[in-house]
């Protein structure tokens, strides 16, 4: 591999959307952010200047960081934030994977608007496990835009207890689209040509909404998800967490339809409370192939018909459902799926909302007075005011955390039943789950009904997982695990916790750190829903994490 270098200045820039301009948070002025390409086996270095007033970290979801946790990103888990003026150069080499990742803040709601691709083309002479399409560069990143600034969003909803204001639109690549008011010319366009196979590298880095994706008229084959290769199967629409990638092939008609195509996306979502149900489109045009026929077309191509996709209920889990099981691991020689066959430690955790008491003298805008929080086994995670990682390293985890998180909820009930009132009242800990080097972990994740079932996509950093087995209702100990998967289950960084059910993941520890797993639901991770895995050194060399680079930011 080689090395490559870039450079992200943190500034402030003036966006305009839905007639609304304000001035945002941005790396190097752009909205989204620049685009990171590069090959499996290289090394990034990648100097991040901050000339904001607000505190920064840069997260790369999706990369392992084997060895190189102070790149991994979570501001106070990993590294203390880089202060104004101050700058940090995240390296690390890209080891085992290819794929579509992205990258974005990880420090308050910053994400909103610092975000980007990052994709990783196979080495040199590997090809993809599909024909080369034509165009392999097509990023198709979601995200959400607000009139207001999404930092006073969140400081207002942990104020008041509260949830938060919703988004005013979402994205295709920082563009709302048509269906917004004044928001016609700030339209995605994908011009293609007929008969040719394009590699779209769907990315979800909306805040707080899983996403249905569609082209009107067009069959997609998912190949990719989370930057492993799955077995390919053919869909019009697809469903996209925040958080997770997915990599589609269009193949575009054999000749110039007399149409031209909507793109859209909306929100799937089985909670309870306000949410943005609007439609973000862009527009799949197909290009006539010289000037003077694009000239001729001009006209006639503004007056062709336009389709619209359509696209499932807002609530529709028996698709979700669906169509998550159809994701398989491609299982090859090439590309096996290594799933864990046994397991050394299980572990069962509850995710869901909940809720705290009511600190300010003020009446808390939550349910009765309290305020909204979101638990792991009923431990809302506090973040420490120095990082996680130099603690650990350091040996001063005295006063920062402690390593007893509990391995099964603390409060044992019917979590997709009537939740009893000992369970709604969470704790506020940094507690953290220590992990012998190579563990082969088992874990469950329970969703709960306290204020309602909800879809939670729980992201874990460091590794990635595969998703063995996934149900509806209380996971059965005895009975579920006979039907999970063990021979290709898709693996992957980010995964749906059913609505009212559970998922199982299995995961080798083999990376020495402290890995932060959360909803990526930005307002779930606000309230707590989010916690860390602390996994010791190995014996040989290459099984330890390596000493913090000289410019790591003090707290
Ligand atoms: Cu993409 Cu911890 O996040
Ligand atoms: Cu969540």
């Amino acid at each position: 591999g080689i090395t490559r270098h870039y450079k992200f200045d943190i500034k402030l820039q003036n966006v305009t959307r839905l007639c609304h301009t304000k001035s945002i948070v941005t790396v190097n002025g752009q909205f989204p952010g620049p685009r990171i390409v590069a090959r499996e086996g290289d090394q990034l270095l990648i100097k991040v200047v901050n000339h904001v007033q607000n505190n920064i970290s840069i997260h790369w979801h999706g990369i392992r960081q084997l060895q190189t946790g102070w790149a991994d990103g979570p501001a106070y888990v990993t590294q203390c934030p880089i202060q104004t003026s101050q700058s940090y150069v995240y390296n690390f080499t890209i080891v085992g994977q290819r794929g579509t990742l992205f990258w974005h803040a990880h420090i308050s709601w910053l994400r909103s608007t610092v975000y980007g691709p990052l994709i990783i083309l196979p080495k040199r002479g590997v090809p993809f496990p599909f024909a080369k399409p034509y165009k392999e560069l097509v990023p198709i990143i979601f995200g959400e835009w607000w009139n207001v600034d999404p930092e006073a969003v969140i400081n207002q909803a942990m104020q008041t207890g509260g949830g938060p204001n919703v988004s005013d639109a979402y994205t295709i690549n920082g563009l709302p689209g048509p269906l917004y008011n004044c928001s016609a010319k700030d339209t995605f366009k994908l011009k293609v040509k007929p008969g040719k196979t394009y590699l779209l590298r769907l990315i979800n880095a909306a805040l707080n909404d899983e996403l249905f994706f569609s082209i009107s008229n067009h069959t997609l084959t998912v190949v990719e998800a989370d930057a492993i290769y799955v077995k390919p199967f053919e869909t019009n629409i697809v469903l996209i967490a925040p958080g997770q990638t997915t990599n589609l092939l269009l193949k575009t008609k054999a000749d110039f339809p007399n149409a031209t195509f909507f793109m859209t996306a909306r929100p799937y979502v089985t909670g309870l409370g306000t949410f943005d149900n609007s439609t973000v489109a862009g527009i799949l045009e197909y290009e006539f192939p010289t000037k003077t026929l694009r000239d001729l077309a001009a006209n006639s191509i503004r007056k062709l018909p336009l389709f619209k996709p359509v696209l499932p209920p807002l609530n529709d889990t028996s698709f979700a459902t669906n169509f998550t099981n159809r994701l398989r691991s491609l299982a090859s020689a090439q590309f096996p799926a290594n799933v864990p066959q046994k397991v050394d430690r299980r572990f069962f955790f509850t995710v869901g909302l909940g809720t705290s008491p009511c600190q300010h003298n003020q009446t808390c805008q939550g349910p009765n007075g309290t305020r909204f929080a979101a638990s792991v086994n009923n431990i809302s995670f506090a973040l420490p005011t120095t990082a996680l990682l130099q603690s650990h390293f350091f040996g001063k985890s005295k006063g920062v955390y402690t390593s007893d998180f509990p391995i099964s909820p603390i409060f044992p009930f019917n979590y997709t039943g009537t939740p009893p009132n000992n369970t709604m009242v969470l704790s506020n800990e940094t507690k953290l789950v220590v992990l012998a080097f190579n563990t082969s972990v088992e874990l469950v994740m329970q969703d709960t009904s306290i204020l309602g079932a909800e879809s939670h996509p729980l992201h874990l950093h460091g590794f990635n997982f595969f998703v063995v087995g996934q149900g509806f209702g209380n996971f059965d100990p005895n009975k579920d695990p006979e039907k999970f998967n063990l021979v290709d289950p898709t693996e992957r960084n980010t995964v749906g916790v059913p609505s009212g059910g559970w998922v199982a993941i299995r995961f080798l520890a083999d990376n020495p750190g402290v890995w932060f797993m959360h909803c990526h639901l930005e307002i779930h991770t606000s309230w707590g829903l989010r916690m860390g895995w602390l996994v010791l050194d190995g014996k040989l060399p290459n099984q330890k994490l390596l000493p913090p680079p000289a410019d790591l930011p003090k707290c």
